[in-house]
Protein backbone atom coordinates (compact mmCIF):
# COMPACT_ATOMS: atom_id res chain seq x y z
CA UNK A 1 0.00 0.00 0.00
CA UNK A 2 0.90 3.59 -0.51
CA UNK A 3 2.10 5.54 2.55
CA UNK A 4 2.85 9.45 2.10
CA UNK A 5 5.78 11.04 4.32
CA UNK A 6 6.01 14.58 5.78
CA UNK A 7 9.48 15.51 5.43
CA UNK A 8 9.28 19.01 7.85
CA UNK A 9 12.24 21.81 6.47
CA UNK A 10 13.54 23.77 9.20
CA UNK A 11 10.71 25.04 10.60
CA UNK A 12 10.80 26.65 14.68
CA UNK A 13 7.91 26.38 16.76
CA UNK A 14 6.15 29.63 15.42
CA UNK A 15 5.32 27.83 12.66
CA UNK A 16 3.61 24.84 14.63
CA UNK A 17 -0.03 25.64 13.35
CA UNK A 18 2.06 24.99 9.47
CA UNK A 19 3.20 21.80 10.34
CA UNK A 20 -0.04 20.57 11.91
CA UNK A 21 -1.82 21.70 8.82
CA UNK A 22 0.67 19.83 6.66
CA UNK A 23 0.91 16.49 8.09
CA UNK A 24 -2.69 15.55 8.26
CA UNK A 25 -3.18 12.66 6.70
CA UNK A 26 0.41 11.32 6.72
CA UNK A 27 1.56 7.93 7.34
CA UNK A 28 5.09 9.30 8.37
CA UNK A 29 6.88 12.44 10.01
CA UNK A 30 10.64 12.84 9.18
CA UNK A 31 11.40 16.06 11.74
CA UNK A 32 13.93 17.94 12.93
CA UNK A 33 15.38 19.09 16.38
CA UNK A 34 13.51 22.56 15.54
CA UNK A 35 9.93 21.23 15.08
CA UNK A 36 7.96 20.56 17.92
CA UNK A 37 5.94 17.40 18.20
CA UNK A 38 3.41 17.70 21.12
CA UNK A 39 -0.54 15.64 21.41
CA UNK A 40 -2.14 18.73 19.38
CA UNK A 41 -0.04 17.71 16.29
CA UNK A 42 -0.33 14.36 17.01
CA UNK A 43 -3.94 14.45 17.64
CA UNK A 44 -4.37 16.30 14.63
CA UNK A 45 -2.42 13.62 12.34
CA UNK A 46 -4.84 10.77 12.82
CA UNK A 47 -3.18 7.97 10.19
CA UNK A 48 0.41 8.86 11.77
CA UNK A 49 2.55 5.81 12.47
CA UNK A 50 5.99 6.59 12.37
CA UNK A 51 7.87 9.97 13.63
CA UNK A 52 11.78 9.46 12.38
CA UNK A 53 13.69 12.63 14.15
CA UNK A 54 16.97 13.84 12.05
CA UNK A 55 18.68 13.86 15.30
CA UNK A 56 19.89 12.11 18.38
CA UNK A 57 18.35 14.34 20.65
CA UNK A 58 14.74 13.71 21.20
CA UNK A 59 13.68 16.45 23.72
CA UNK A 60 11.70 18.41 20.63
CA UNK A 61 8.60 15.34 20.76
CA UNK A 62 6.31 14.27 23.30
CA UNK A 63 7.29 10.29 23.43
CA UNK A 64 4.38 9.62 26.02
CA UNK A 65 1.97 11.26 23.83
CA UNK A 66 3.35 9.44 21.00
CA UNK A 67 3.46 6.11 22.57
CA UNK A 68 0.12 6.42 23.71
CA UNK A 69 -1.38 6.66 20.64
CA UNK A 70 0.80 3.99 19.05
CA UNK A 71 3.22 6.35 16.91
CA UNK A 72 6.87 5.12 16.52
CA UNK A 73 9.68 7.61 17.56
CA UNK A 74 12.85 7.18 16.19
CA UNK A 75 16.11 8.95 16.57
CA UNK A 76 19.62 8.73 14.50
CA UNK A 77 22.42 7.59 17.50
CA UNK A 78 25.46 6.20 16.72
CA UNK A 79 26.32 8.34 13.03
CA UNK A 80 26.98 11.55 14.65
CA UNK A 81 29.07 10.52 17.77
CA UNK A 82 32.37 11.80 16.59
CA UNK A 83 31.74 14.73 14.45
CA UNK A 84 30.14 16.23 17.49
CA UNK A 85 33.30 15.25 19.86
CA UNK A 86 35.39 16.99 17.50
CA UNK A 87 33.23 19.84 17.49
CA UNK A 88 33.18 19.96 21.09
CA UNK A 89 36.88 19.11 21.26
CA UNK A 90 36.99 22.35 18.92
CA UNK A 91 35.01 25.00 21.25
CA UNK A 92 37.28 23.40 24.44
CA UNK A 93 40.32 24.41 21.99
CA UNK A 94 38.78 27.38 20.57
CA UNK A 95 37.83 29.26 24.17
CA UNK A 96 40.53 27.97 25.90
CA UNK A 97 43.28 29.44 23.79
CA UNK A 98 40.83 32.24 22.85
CA UNK A 99 40.52 32.16 19.07
CA UNK A 100 37.37 34.04 18.30
CA UNK A 101 38.77 36.94 19.98
CA UNK A 102 42.18 36.37 18.73
CA UNK A 103 40.82 36.38 14.84
CA UNK A 104 38.25 39.80 15.51
CA UNK A 105 41.39 41.61 16.80
CA UNK A 106 43.66 40.27 14.10
CA UNK A 107 40.60 41.30 11.50
CA UNK A 108 39.58 44.24 13.09
CA UNK A 109 44.03 45.74 12.00
CA UNK A 110 44.42 45.78 15.81
CA UNK A 111 47.89 43.01 15.77
CA UNK A 112 49.88 46.12 15.75
CA UNK A 113 53.06 43.80 17.29
CA UNK A 114 53.69 40.50 19.11
CA UNK A 115 53.35 41.10 22.66
CA UNK A 116 54.55 38.99 25.60
CA UNK A 117 51.01 38.52 26.95
CA UNK A 118 49.01 39.24 23.88
CA UNK A 119 45.58 37.00 24.15
CA UNK A 120 46.84 34.57 26.41
CA UNK A 121 44.77 31.38 27.34
CA UNK A 122 44.08 28.59 29.30
CA UNK A 123 46.32 25.31 28.52
CA UNK A 124 44.21 22.34 26.76
CA UNK A 125 46.84 19.63 27.46
CA UNK A 126 47.63 18.02 30.97
CA UNK A 127 44.14 20.19 32.50
CA UNK A 128 41.52 18.77 33.86
CA UNK A 129 38.80 18.24 31.93
CA UNK A 130 34.96 17.73 33.73
CA UNK A 131 32.83 15.86 31.52
CA UNK A 132 28.80 15.84 32.38
CA UNK A 133 26.87 12.67 30.63
CA UNK A 134 29.54 9.76 29.86
CA UNK A 135 27.48 8.19 26.92
CA UNK A 136 28.26 7.86 23.30
CA UNK A 137 29.61 11.43 22.99
CA UNK A 138 31.14 12.17 26.68
CA UNK A 139 33.14 8.92 25.57
CA UNK A 140 34.56 10.31 22.42
CA UNK A 141 35.17 13.72 24.05
CA UNK A 142 36.98 11.52 27.27
CA UNK A 143 39.19 10.03 24.42
CA UNK A 144 40.22 13.24 22.93
CA UNK A 145 41.07 14.87 25.98
CA UNK A 146 43.62 11.45 26.88
CA UNK A 147 45.10 12.62 23.51
CA UNK A 148 46.14 15.92 25.09
CA UNK A 149 46.70 14.05 28.44
CA UNK A 150 44.10 15.11 30.13
CA UNK A 151 42.88 14.32 33.87
CA UNK A 152 39.29 13.16 32.93
CA UNK A 153 36.82 13.68 35.59
CA UNK A 154 32.76 12.42 34.58
CA UNK A 155 29.70 12.77 36.07
CA UNK A 156 26.72 11.14 35.01
CA UNK A 157 23.61 9.46 37.33
CA UNK A 158 24.06 6.28 35.79
CA UNK A 159 27.78 5.46 36.48
CA UNK A 160 29.73 3.36 34.13
CA UNK A 161 31.61 0.32 35.02
CA UNK A 162 35.01 -0.47 36.17
CA UNK A 163 35.99 -1.81 33.09
CA UNK A 164 34.99 1.35 31.05
CA UNK A 165 36.24 3.76 33.36
CA UNK A 166 39.44 2.18 32.82
CA UNK A 167 39.83 1.69 29.54
CA UNK A 168 39.02 4.88 29.15
CA UNK A 169 41.14 6.40 32.10
CA UNK A 170 37.93 8.30 33.27
CA UNK A 171 37.66 8.79 37.43
CA UNK A 172 34.32 9.06 38.58
CA UNK A 173 32.93 12.36 40.91
CA UNK A 174 30.61 14.01 42.41
CA UNK A 175 28.14 16.76 40.64
CA UNK A 176 30.19 19.11 42.70
CA UNK A 177 33.51 17.73 42.59
CA UNK A 178 33.47 17.47 38.81
CA UNK A 179 32.65 21.48 38.52
CA UNK A 180 35.05 22.46 41.40
CA UNK A 181 38.07 20.96 40.03
CA UNK A 182 37.42 20.41 36.10
CA UNK A 183 39.50 23.53 34.34
CA UNK A 184 37.36 22.22 31.61
CA UNK A 185 33.75 21.29 31.88
CA UNK A 186 32.14 19.73 29.00
CA UNK A 187 28.07 18.82 28.82
CA UNK A 188 26.63 15.56 26.98
CA UNK A 189 23.69 15.00 28.62
CA UNK A 190 20.20 14.34 26.85
CA UNK A 191 17.89 17.47 27.85
CA UNK A 192 15.06 16.45 30.62
CA UNK A 193 13.06 17.53 33.33
CA UNK A 194 16.22 16.39 35.63
CA UNK A 195 18.78 18.12 33.13
CA UNK A 196 17.41 21.67 32.86
CA UNK A 197 19.39 23.80 33.75
CA UNK A 198 21.75 21.84 35.26
CA UNK A 199 24.52 24.52 35.04
CA UNK A 200 23.24 27.79 37.05
CA UNK A 201 23.90 29.90 39.19
CA UNK A 202 25.17 27.73 42.26
CA UNK A 203 27.38 25.44 40.08
CA UNK A 204 28.62 27.94 38.08
CA UNK A 205 29.71 29.66 41.57
CA UNK A 206 31.33 26.42 41.95
CA UNK A 207 33.71 27.10 38.77
CA UNK A 208 36.90 28.05 39.13
CA UNK A 209 37.34 31.56 37.76
CA UNK A 210 39.80 30.22 35.42
CA UNK A 211 37.07 27.54 33.85
CA UNK A 212 35.61 27.22 30.68
CA UNK A 213 32.26 25.52 29.88
CA UNK A 214 31.57 23.81 26.90
CA UNK A 215 27.65 23.24 25.98
CA UNK A 216 27.38 20.67 22.96
CA UNK A 217 24.21 18.94 24.37
CA UNK A 218 21.06 21.42 24.27
CA UNK A 219 20.95 25.40 25.02
CA UNK A 220 18.34 24.57 28.81
CA UNK A 221 20.92 22.66 30.00
CA UNK A 222 22.09 25.50 31.24
CA UNK A 223 21.14 28.97 32.48
CA UNK A 224 22.17 31.24 29.80
CA UNK A 225 21.20 34.53 31.59
CA UNK A 226 23.13 33.22 34.61
CA UNK A 227 26.23 32.30 32.47
CA UNK A 228 26.43 34.95 30.74
CA UNK A 229 26.72 37.27 34.04
CA UNK A 230 29.32 34.71 35.10
CA UNK A 231 31.26 35.24 32.32
CA UNK A 232 31.03 39.11 32.39
CA UNK A 233 31.93 39.18 35.98
CA UNK A 234 34.64 36.99 35.81
CA UNK A 235 32.94 34.29 37.45
CA UNK A 236 34.51 31.58 34.87
CA UNK A 237 36.85 32.86 31.89
CA UNK A 238 35.30 31.50 29.27
CA UNK A 239 32.77 29.33 27.20
CA UNK A 240 31.91 27.70 23.71
CA UNK A 241 28.71 27.11 23.00
CA UNK A 242 27.31 25.44 20.21
CA UNK A 243 23.19 25.17 21.84
CA UNK A 244 20.99 28.29 22.98
CA UNK A 245 18.62 28.16 25.85
CA UNK A 246 15.77 29.80 23.05
CA UNK A 247 17.52 28.56 19.88
CA UNK A 248 17.92 30.33 17.42
CA UNK A 249 18.20 33.44 19.83
CA UNK A 250 21.12 34.20 21.62
CA UNK A 251 21.52 35.94 24.87
CA UNK A 252 21.55 39.27 23.63
CA UNK A 253 24.67 39.84 26.77
CA UNK A 254 27.01 36.42 24.98
CA UNK A 255 26.50 38.25 21.75
CA UNK A 256 28.85 40.94 22.98
CA UNK A 257 31.30 39.10 24.91
CA UNK A 258 34.46 38.79 23.54
CA UNK A 259 34.83 35.34 26.33
CA UNK A 260 32.31 33.58 24.40
CA UNK A 261 32.79 31.55 21.56
CA UNK A 262 29.35 31.10 19.74
CA UNK A 263 28.42 29.17 17.19
CA UNK A 264 24.84 28.15 15.54
CA UNK A 265 24.41 24.69 16.74
CA UNK A 266 26.78 22.66 13.86
CA UNK A 267 28.30 20.57 16.03
CA UNK A 268 26.97 17.07 14.01
CA UNK A 269 27.23 19.31 10.56
CA UNK A 270 30.15 17.60 8.69
CA UNK A 271 28.53 16.34 5.29
CA UNK A 272 29.29 12.95 5.54
CA UNK A 273 27.40 12.82 9.36
CA UNK A 274 24.76 14.83 8.15
CA UNK A 275 24.21 13.04 5.21
CA UNK A 276 24.02 9.89 7.59
CA UNK A 277 21.50 11.10 9.78
CA UNK A 278 18.99 11.71 6.80
CA UNK A 279 19.76 8.18 5.35
CA UNK A 280 19.66 6.80 9.02
CA UNK A 281 15.91 8.49 9.36
CA UNK A 282 15.03 7.22 6.29
CA UNK A 283 15.38 4.11 6.85
CA UNK A 284 13.51 3.93 10.48
CA UNK A 285 10.41 5.29 8.61
CA UNK A 286 10.73 2.97 6.07
CA UNK A 287 10.98 0.11 8.23
CA UNK A 288 8.33 1.54 10.65
CA UNK A 289 5.68 2.10 7.86
CA UNK A 290 6.69 -1.56 6.81
CA UNK A 291 5.50 -2.86 10.00
CA UNK A 292 9.49 -3.68 11.06
CA UNK A 293 10.88 -2.37 13.97
CA UNK A 294 13.04 0.24 13.24
CA UNK A 295 16.73 0.42 14.03
CA UNK A 296 16.43 3.10 16.08
CA UNK A 297 13.49 2.97 18.03
CA UNK A 298 13.43 5.19 21.10
CA UNK A 299 9.61 3.61 22.36
CA UNK A 300 10.15 0.35 21.54
CA UNK A 301 7.21 -0.41 24.05
CA UNK A 302 4.68 0.93 21.41
CA UNK A 303 4.85 -2.65 19.44
CA UNK A 304 4.37 -4.49 22.71
C1 LIG B 1 21.38 16.00 17.63
O1 LIG B 1 21.38 15.12 16.78
O2 LIG B 1 20.70 15.92 18.66
C2 LIG B 1 22.25 17.17 17.38
O3 LIG B 1 22.01 18.21 18.25
C3 LIG B 1 22.16 17.61 15.94
O4 LIG B 1 23.29 18.35 15.67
Amino acid sequence: MRRTVLISKHIYQEAVDQLIARVAGKDGLVCQLTDRIGPSLLDSAKGLRVVSNVAVGFDNIDVSAATQRGIIVTNTPGVLTDTTADLAFALILGAGRRLGEAERYLRAGRFNQWRINLLTGWDIWGATLGIFGLGRIGQAVARRGRGFNMRLLYYDPYRQSEEVERALGVEYASKREVLRQADFVTLHCALTPDTHHLIGPEELALMKPTAVLVNTSRGPVVDEAALADALQCGGIAAAGLDVFEHEPAVHPKLLTLENALIVPHIASASVATRTRMCCMAAENMIAGLQGQRPPNIVNPEVLD
